[in-house]
Parts: C-alpha cells; sequence; structure tokens
C-alpha cells in the first residue's frame, strides 16, 4: 500500500474547486492536511465560505484559513458569470460545521510544512496569489514542497482573454513567481482541462448514484454546464479536478516536459502562459514544468463517479 500524498488545498470553490476537494477527500492516495483560500471566482469571503460549506458537506477536517484578499498587485477579478453570485451557486449546502483558521492562508500553509515529516505538494486551483507570498515570505520551507499540481494558464490560448487563462490572469506577477520557483510544477491548463468535460449522460450518471453527496454534485454540474453550454460546449470542463486527477491516475493522462513562463506585461497578452517543447528552441528555455496535454476522457469521468459514489448515504 503506498503512502498517501500529503496535499494542501489552496483553492477558489468554485464548481470545479469543489470537485477537486472531492476527488482528494475521496482518494486513498491523498491525506489533506489543510485547505486554504484564494479571491478568484468570486470575493475573499465568498470562496472562504464556500470552502468551509463543502469541507462540512465531505466530512474534510483538515483546517481552512482565509488567504488574501487582493492579488499581489492590482484588484481582483472575479467569474460570477461562470460561478455565480455566491461563487457556488446552484443546490443548497449545509452550513459550516467547520470552523475557520485564525492563521492567515500563509501562515497555515508555512505551519503544514514545518510541523509535516515528509514533502508536501501544494495543489492550487485558483489565483496562485497565496502561493507566492509563502514562496517570498518563507524561501527555507522550499525543501519542504514536494511539488505545485496546479490549473492554471494553457499553452495553445487562453479563457478570460485570448491569451490568458482566467487564475493566471487574475495574478500574473504571482503565477510567474510560481513557475521561476524552480519547485517540480504540473500544469493542468486549459489544453488539457477543456477536454475533462461532462456532459449531459455523466450529469444523469451521477444523478443515478445515491446519497445527498451525488445530489448536490448533479445540481452543481448542472449549473456549472449550464453557462458552458450557452457558448458551445458539450459539457462542463472540470478544470481543477484535473490538478488532482493527475496525483491520483497518472496513467489517465499524456504530458510533456516544457519551458513555461507568464508574460505579466503588455496590452493583450498580460497573464499569457507561453510554452516552449524542448527542441524546439535553443537550450537557454530548458524544461521547468510538466504540462499536462491530454486524457483518457472517459477513465477521467469514472474516476469522478467513483468518488461520488465513494460518499454512499441514503437516496
Ligand atoms: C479556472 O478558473 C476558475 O473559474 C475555475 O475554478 C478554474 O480554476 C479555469 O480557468
Ligand atoms: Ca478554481
Amino acid at each position: 500500500m503506498m503512502r498517501p500524498i500529503p496535499v494542501i488545498c489552496d483553492c477558489d470553490p468554485g464548481h470545479d474547486d469543489a470537485m477537486m476537494l472531492l476527488l482528494c477527500q475521496a482518494s486513498p492516495r491523498i491525506r489533506i492536511l489543510a485547505v486554504t483560500t484564494s479571491c478568484g471566482n468570486q470575493t475573499i469571503e465568498k470562496t472562504t465560505y464556500n470552502a468551509l460549506r463543502v469541507c462540512t458537506l465531505l466530512g474534510i477536517r483538515a483546517p481552512v484559513a482565509k488567504g488574501s484578499p487582493k492579488p499581489l498587485f492590482g484588484q481582483p477579478i472575479t467569474a460570477p458569470n461562470i460561478h455565480g453570485q455566491s461563487g457556488l451557486d446552484g443546490p443548497n449546502l449545509p452550513e459550516p460545521a467547520v470552523p475557520l483558521s485564525p492563521l492567515t492562508a500563509v501562515e497555515l500553509m508555512a505551519q503544514t510544512l514545518r510541523q509535516s515529516d515528509e514533502p508536501v505538494t501544494i495543489l492550487s486551483t485558483g489565483p496562485m496569489t497565496n502561493t507566492a507570498a509563502l514562496l517570498l515570505a518563507h524561501p527555507e520551507l522550499k525543501p519542504k514542497i514536494a511539488g505545485i499540481s496546479l490549473m492554471g494558464g494553457g499553452i495553445a490560448h487562453g479563457n478570460w482573454t485570448p491569451a490568458a487563462e482566467f487564475n493566471v490572469l487574475v495574478d500574473p506577477e504571482a503565477a510567474d513567481l510560481v513557475f521561476r520557483s524552480g519547485l517540480p510544477i504540473t500544469m493542468a491548463g486549459l489544453d488539457v482541462t477543456l477536454k475533462a468535460l461532462i456532459t449531459e449522460t455523466d450529469i444523469r450518471r451521477i444523478e443515478s448514484i445515491s446519497g445527498e453527496v451525488a445530489r448536490v454534485v448533479a445540481q452543481w454540474m448542472e449549473f456549472f454546464y449550464a453557462f458552458h453550454k450557452s457558448i458551445g460546449y458539450a459539457g462542463a470542463p472540470l478544470h481543477d479536478a484535473v490538478a488532482a486527477a493527475w496525483l491520483i491516475r497518472p496513467e489517465l493522462f499524456v504530458t510533456q516536459q516544457m519551458f513555461v513562463r507568464v508574460e505579466t506585461q503588455g496590452d493583450y497578452c498580460r497573464g499569457a502562459t507561453i510554452g516552449a517543447r524542448p527542441g524546439r528552441t535553443d537550450q537557454s528555455y530548458a524544461p521547468n514544468a510538466r504540462c499536462i496535454l491530454d486524457l483518457d476522457r472517459q477513465g477521467f469521468v469514472d474516476l469522478v463517479c467513483e468518488a461520488v459514489a465513494s460518499y454512499g448515504g441514503a437516496t
């Protein structure tokens, strides 16, 4: 039996962030040590409230801490068009029955790393503000970070602007710092996450699973899909869940080592992730990230459904 991977989940729930937490909590391959929140899909107050509600629903008992209300520079950008006014619209959720940590996100991350007897993976599925602030404030803790599995960016294109993906666009300076950190990075960008679709057929399958968690997830997916359907998608792209699924079932994914940098300037390219495959450019562009480019979609959907079913419960 392999030892579970200890993770800090840094997120901005968010429907797909909630599914990231669900996959982690359901998997014996993962041990959640802490949950920290970033401002992204909604304000920090709302994403933190959502994190507490999701942890309550899923039985996650790791400490939850609130992150920065703003990116390192500039003002927050939110996504009510996709995630609703609450940041997690759709079904009713339980009120938080888990406390908010008195620590800030960065303090909780630092304490978690210090107290762990093995290096910890940061699973980042929102803007990377907290992780960047951690690296700036506590460079001595870098050896305690096993790596960063992140949802962000896109080598081929963006989603919020033609060039930039949302998580990177909200805080490009933070993402730049993370990609330059020298830590092992796995990037689940739009190249793969737009293929991680939950279709209407998949939603019907989730609906047929018994229990409260399945009921909530089916309604989350209905809400999340409604927006994506209106812009022509064949399903709801479960972006953030890919960064968790990579840790749980890496054999489902196709990856390539690349040189990746974040563009922090420009009228059209701020927040873009620029990627170079080895051999196509000179050696000064040495790979610094493993980019996930493709997946076995059916295997991914099966993993999601198995995780939902593992919560069991009455119909
Ligand atoms: C990312 O942006 C957010 O809306 C999602 O939660 C995901 O992390 C996709 O671009
Ligand atoms: Ca997110």
